[in-house]
């Protein structure tokens, strides 16, 4: 099945909003893959495994029991069981995730994991090496960027929204940190596929994005609900 469309780029970029939406449009599944890396980096902390302790952390990717569940308020995100969606989408469980995703046998292990999503009618895959090392093949590849600034603000307004208190420099230092980590990492760094096409995203609104890319989706014949 070759129907999938990368949403890749850095945190904070507004890919979970935007993949949220092209799979809402076009009736498609969706694969948030860095929540994978970050029910992984919870799934350690939970068994006292350090995040840099590759030969642990890749056993616990190979059986890792996640389900993820659409619910009124988003996805909820289960592990073996237990409610972990807070925990997963906290500033923690961001660290974590980045922390796991630097060891290339975590990546090897989730890869098939990632793969097995991509049945009909479509996949949206929303995260940072979709287009590069997932879905090399896919026929539409958007890496989507935003200044540091506006990704710092954006998450702002979203974790107070949540009862968060964050402070803004300290998350724009974090977002920063955050980026030279995913983009300078050894396998699979923040990078855009030579095929993707580039969206910066500061100074368009959500809606602006989505129909740029529903609009490029139509030009690959993947636009129409249901089609073929
Ligand atoms: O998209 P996110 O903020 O949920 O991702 C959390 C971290 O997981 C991010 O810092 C890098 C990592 N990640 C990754 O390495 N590869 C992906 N495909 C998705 C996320």
């Amino acid at each position: 099945m070759n129907r999938v469309i990368c949403i890749d780029g850095p945190s904070g970029a507004g890919k979970g909003t935007i993949s949220q939406g092209i799979a809402a449009h076009l009736g498609w599944h969706l694969l948030d893959s860095g929540a994978i890396y970050r029910v992984l980096g919870v799934a350690c902390q939970d068994r006292g495994i350090a995040w840099d302790d590759s030969r642990e952390v890749v056993a616990v990717a190979r059986d890792l029991a996640v389900n993820f569940t659409p619910g009124d308020d988003g996805v909820r995100v289960t592990l073996a069981g237990e409610d972990v969606t807070s925990r997963v989408r906290s500033e923690l469980g961001g660290k974590g995730a980045s922390a796991v995703a630097v060891i290339p046998e975590v990546r090897a292990a989730l890869l098939s994991r990632q793969r097995e999503l991509a049945i009909e009618p479509g996949l949206v895959a929303d995260g940072r090496d979709m287009g590069t090392a997932v879905f090399p093949q896919a026929p539409l590849k958007i890496f989507l960027t935003a200044s540091a600034e506006a990704r710092a603000e954006r998450r702002y307004a979203q974790l107070l929204a949540r009862g968060e208190s964050v402070s803004l420099p300290r998350l724009l230092d974090d977002i920063k940190e955050r980026d030279a980590r995913d983009s300078e990492r050894a396998a699979s760094p923040l990078t855009p596929a030579e095929d993707a096409i580039q969206i910066d995203s500061t100074a368009l609104s959500i809606d602006e994005v989505l129909q740029k890319v529903l609009g490029l989706a139509v030009d690959r014949g993947l636009g129409m609900r249901g089609s073929d």
